[in-house]
């Protein structure tokens, strides 16, 4: 039996990396881990324990707290997806909020939430048999995995993706809204001194602006396959 890779997906903000995550986990019988849903349960437990200050993480406190903080994938009996839970509480939900989209990427700047972060992603990941998406995915946390992806879309496409997305959940925005928090991440995420986004060597480029679901599925099947033929 072939060894277990290990596929590393980063991009930017609803670039459509956790739609094809999930869908090349499923494909290939692997475990599928959403990093960015770590960040956002952070920033939750920051804005649920009065650590926020006009829009800002309060840092300092924050730092002494992360110690109490206790996040955990648990497999879903009946569905078999996985659900993130901060200290035993199923959050899947409560992360999709706007207000944890724009605290999320001030939190993802603390170097001391990335290095807590970082140990618990490469200890899910061990073993292999992941797909895991994110920002940092293929340049820190899993350097040398096998398959690197890097996902990009057009800014307004990403942005009517995402609005969908939230009306579908009932957390309905406008679509400007969405697309300036787009932005906003994005500026953060690839600007940031520790770990910024971007591309990682060897990683393939690919653009998801005009493919569907199934289309760029396939793309990403191709790649993994010539891989590993080589
Ligand atoms: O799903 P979406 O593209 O909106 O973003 P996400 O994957 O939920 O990530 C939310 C935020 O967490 C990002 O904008 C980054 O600021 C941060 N993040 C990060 O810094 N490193 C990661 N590996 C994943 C997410």
């Amino acid at each position: 039996m072939k060894k277990p890779l290990t596929i590393a997906i980063d991009g930017y903000a609803s670039s459509g990396k956790s739609t094809l995550a999930k869908d090349l986990a499923a494909k290939l019988g692997y475990i599928f881990i959403d990093s960015g849903a770590m960040y956002r349960a952070i920033a939750l437990f920051a804005m649920e324990q009065d650590l926020v200050h006009e829009g800002q993480p309060k840092t300092t406190e924050l730092i002494e707290r992360l110690s109490t903080i206790d996040l955990a994938f648990q497999r879903h009996p009946e569905t078999n997806s996985l659900t993130l839970t901060l200290n035993g509480e199923d959050i899947s939900q409560k992360i999709r909020s706007k207000a944890v989209s724009a605290l999320v990427s001030s939190i993802a700047l603390i170097a001391e939430v990335r290095t807590k972060l970082v140990e618990l992603q490469r200890a899910i990941g061990e073993k292999g048999g992941v797909v895991m998406d994110g920002r940092d995915i293929g340049t820190v946390v899993f350097p040398k995995a096998e398959i690197k992806i890097f996902v990009t879309a057009n800014l307004s496409v990403r942005a009517s993706r995402r609005q969908k997305e939230l009306v579908s959940k009932e957390l309905s925005t406008g679509l400007e809204e969405v697309q300036q928090n787009l932005e906003h991440r994005d500026l953060i995420d690839t600007t940031r001194e520790n770990s910024p986004l971007k591309q990682a060597e060897g990683a393939l480029l690919l653009d998801t602006t005009n493919h569907t679901r199934e289309s760029q599925l396939e793309a990403v099947m191709k790649f993994i396959e010539n891989h590993s033929t080589c």
